[in-house]
Parts: C-alpha cells; sequence; structure tokens
C-alpha cells in the first residue's frame, strides 16, 4: 500500500470537494444548514474499518463514534453523550455496533500479554470471554475462536447499549428493531448482521425505567 505524503491529503481534499460539487451543486451549503442521520455507527478505530463508506453512506447519513475494539462502557461519558445526542436529539432510527474479525483489540485483551494503559480499556473485553467461557474453550481452532470472541464482543455491547435508559426510553421493547450488531470482514469486505435480539436474554436487563 501506497501512503501518501502529508502534503497530498490536501491535493486530495481539493479533488474530493471538486467531485462532491459536480455531483452536486449544493452538497456543502445542505451539509452546512443541519444534519438529520439516520444511523449511529459505533465501530473500532482499526484504519480498515470504513464507517461510511462499507455501507454506502454519505456526509450526513450517519452519526459515528469510534474506539479500540468498538466497546460501549457505561462509564464512558464520550460514548453515552454521542449516544444521547444521537438517539434523543438527532433522533436517529438505528443504533448499529460494528465489530471486526481480525481486531487487534480483542486480540490483545486475551492473548495474556502486557500492553500498557490499553489493557484498561480492554478490561471488559475479559469479561466477556469469562461470560462466554465455555462456549469459547471449546472451539480448538485459535482463528475460529478469535471470531467467535469478535461475535460475542458485539453482542454484549448490544446488550450494554439496551441496558441504558438512553435506549430504554427511546425504544422500549421494541429495542430489538433498533439496536443491531455486525461484524465486518476484512479479508473480503463483507458486513455479517449477527442477529442479536435483546429479547433472548430479557434477565440481563435491570430496566432503568418503570413499566418497560
Ligand atoms: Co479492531
Amino acid at each position: 500500500m501506497i501512503t501518501p505524503s502529508y502534503e497530498q491529503l490536501f491535493e486530495n481534499n481539493r479533488r474530493w470537494v471538486e467531485s462532491e460539487l459536480s455531483l452536486d451543486p449544493d452538497h456543502f451549503e445542505r451539509l452546512a444548514a443541519g444534519q438529520s442521520p439516520e444511523y449511529l455507527f459505533i465501530g473500532c478505530s482499526d484504519s480498515r474499518v470504513n464507517a461510511n463508506e462499507m455501507v454506502g453512506m454519505r456526509s450526513g447519513q450517519m452519526f459515528i463514534h469510534r474506539n479500540i475494539a468498538n466497546l460501549v462502557v457505561h462509564t464512558d461519558m464520550n460514548l453515552m453523550s454521542v449516544l444521547q445526542f444521537a438517539v434523543e436529539v438527532l433522533e436517529v432510527q438505528h443504533v448499529i455496533v460494528c465489530g471486526h474479525y481480525g481486531c487487534g483489540g480483542v486480540a490483545a485483551a486475551v492473548d495474556g500479554s502486557y500492553h500498557g494503559l490499553i489493557d484498561k480499556w480492554l478490561r471488559t473485553i475479559k469479561d466477556v470471554y469469562r461470560i462466554y467461557h465455555d462456549e469459547l474453550e471449546a472451539i480448538d481452532d485459535p482463528e475460529l475462536r478469535h471470531q467467535r470472541l469478535v461475535e460475542l464482543n458485539v453482542r454484549e455491547q448490544v446488550y450494554r447499549l439496551c441496558s441504558t435508559s438512553i435506549v430504554q426510553r427511546r425504544w422500549g421493547s421494541a429495542m430489538g428493531d433498533h439496536v443491531h450488531g455486525w461484524a465486518y470482514d476484512l479479508r473480503h469486505g463483507l458486513l455479517k448482521d449477527l442477529e442479536i435480539d435483546p429479547a433472548d436474554e430479557p434477565a440481563r436487563y435491570i430496566y432503568e425505567l418503570d413499566g418497560l
């Protein structure tokens, strides 16, 4: 892969502006007037995971939050603020957690080595491993075990989203239609909907609100 020089980025930017304007002369003017995205995408920071491109979304269509290993941590004010703003103010219709096979963060969480500060961030993936310990230990092939952990990690993040008052207040028992878990395969670029249904695990939710 050829890495563009720093100056090249600005040249690329000018070309991109020209190409966007050639498709739609009002493109930037319209975007400057406001946003009403349909989706909130929570994905890994990995440079190979391109949120907009992989699903054919243009500027203004998807609100995006990324962190290492696409984690939903209830004390992460950054993600929780993004979630609250996207769900309550922008009124997105869908919240997506997208993991990816070959995730270095997921792998590092369970490789038994010291990586410094990042181990603190990845800590909750060890908990995912503990929850699904028996299922994961039954998989002999390390690559397949990693892939399954990536999927189960996404599942846990979906459950965490569903256990927030933000999601519960907006969608209640219909949350399964609006909160989704995906896995992206770097090797061929295809997405898989993991079809996670929060109703499968009702005992996980201690609802923060009455009547749900
Ligand atoms: Co990753």
